[in-house]
């Protein structure tokens, strides 16, 4: 099984580069700015990544990303976690970052956005990877910072795909970046955003009929309200999921309970994602790896899960049947 699912070619929708960020580059970087770290190795630093939900993780998240100042750091960042997905026969990716995380630590957003925009396209050359970037809001954060944030992006509105969501659901509701994200929508930009990870079902609704968003990322609690299942299916959205960074936020006790079949069963369209793949212990080829091994997917449940990656994409029908 783990022959084919090497070979399905995969897009990736679901993953933030600074969750992409492995101890060793970690280590790299931080000797290399003169940053101190509280860690000795990176074993220790793997050691550390124990967490009961999303707030744990999030917490080492940013401070890890701490270490990241220059363009060439961002670069660097970026260029490794291309060379990893090409490993697991990725195509295609749409990754989130995170300005916030850097801009508020005084990084400038041209130095986030040049290095990783310089790393995409080199990328599509030496990796044969096509991509698209996210520019995702942190949602603990008020509206007026991710309006600050569009403003920052707008002399680079043309390397953006969309705008998304982030950091710490619950308590921050969708309904808190309505202006935002009609603003986002207003510049061309195409919408999605993490709902339904930990946060409740009411909180996708908001995201579908508030923010009218085009893509959910996680989703996993949608499948509490069958009215809610109904109205995905029928608008045809499509689910980013992702499986490990579900077992390791414990939004599952156990991948054998993990919902991805039940979602192909129910008509959704799912995908498999890697999230923070430096964090939650594998890339999206694990992550398919660990849904086959515990789960009773078959071929073409695989197949229609990597297919699915595709459909969901935001590259135009042209592109997309380029690589199906
Ligand atoms: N930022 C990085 N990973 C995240 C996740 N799984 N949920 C919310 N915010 C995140
Ligand atoms: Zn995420």
């Amino acid at each position: 099984m783990d022959q084919f699912i090497a070979k399905l070619p995969k897009a990736e929708l679901h993953l933030h580069l600074e969750g992409s960020f492995e101890p060793e580059l970690m280590f790299a970087i931080a000797r290399r700015n003169k940053v101190e770290i509280p860690y000795r190795s990176a074993e220790e630093v793997r050691a550390a990544y124990r967490f009961a939900n999303l707030q744990d993780f999030l917490d080492i998240y940013y401070a890890g990303a701490s270490v990241l100042l220059a363009e060439e750091d961002f670069f660097d960042l970026t260029r490794a976690y291309l060379k990893r997905a090409a490993a697991d026969n990725v195509r295609h990716v749409e990754v989130f970052f995170d300005p916030q995380t850097h801009t508020d630590r005084g990084v400038p957003f041209k130095t986030v956005a040049d290095g990783i925009w310089r790393a995409l396209c080199e990328g599509e050359k030496e990796f044969g990877i096509t991509a698209k970037l996210i520019l995702s809001f942190l949602r603990h954060l008020p509206e007026e910072s991710a309006f600050a944030t569009l403003k920052q992006a707008e002399p680079y509105l043309d390397r953006f795909a969309a705008v998304g969501l982030d950091s710490s659901e619950v308590g921050h509701p969708p309904a808190k970046f309505a202006r935002v994200f009609a603003a986002a929508r207003e510049a061309g930009l195409k919408l999605v955003a993490h709902a339904g990870e930990e946060g409740p079902p009411e909180y996708v609704w908001e995201a579908l009929d508030v923010l009218k968003i085009d893509r959910i990322d996680h989703g996993n609690r949608s499948l509490e309200d069958p009215r809610l299942v109904e109205r995905i299916v029928k608008d045809g959205l499509t689910l980013t999921v992702c499986p490990l960074s579900n077992l390791k936020l414990c939004v599952v006790k156990d991948l054998k309970q993990h919902p991805i079949k039940r979602m192909l069963d129910l008509g959704l369209r799912a995908t498999v994602n890697s999230d923070d793949p430096a964090f939650f212990g594998g890339y999206v080829g694990a992550n398919f790896e660990a849904i086959a091994a515990a789960l009773p997917l078959t071929r073409e449940d695989l197949r229609t899960l990597a297919a699915n990656s595709f459909a969901g994409s935001f590259l135009s029908d042209a592109e997309k049947s380029a690589h199906i």
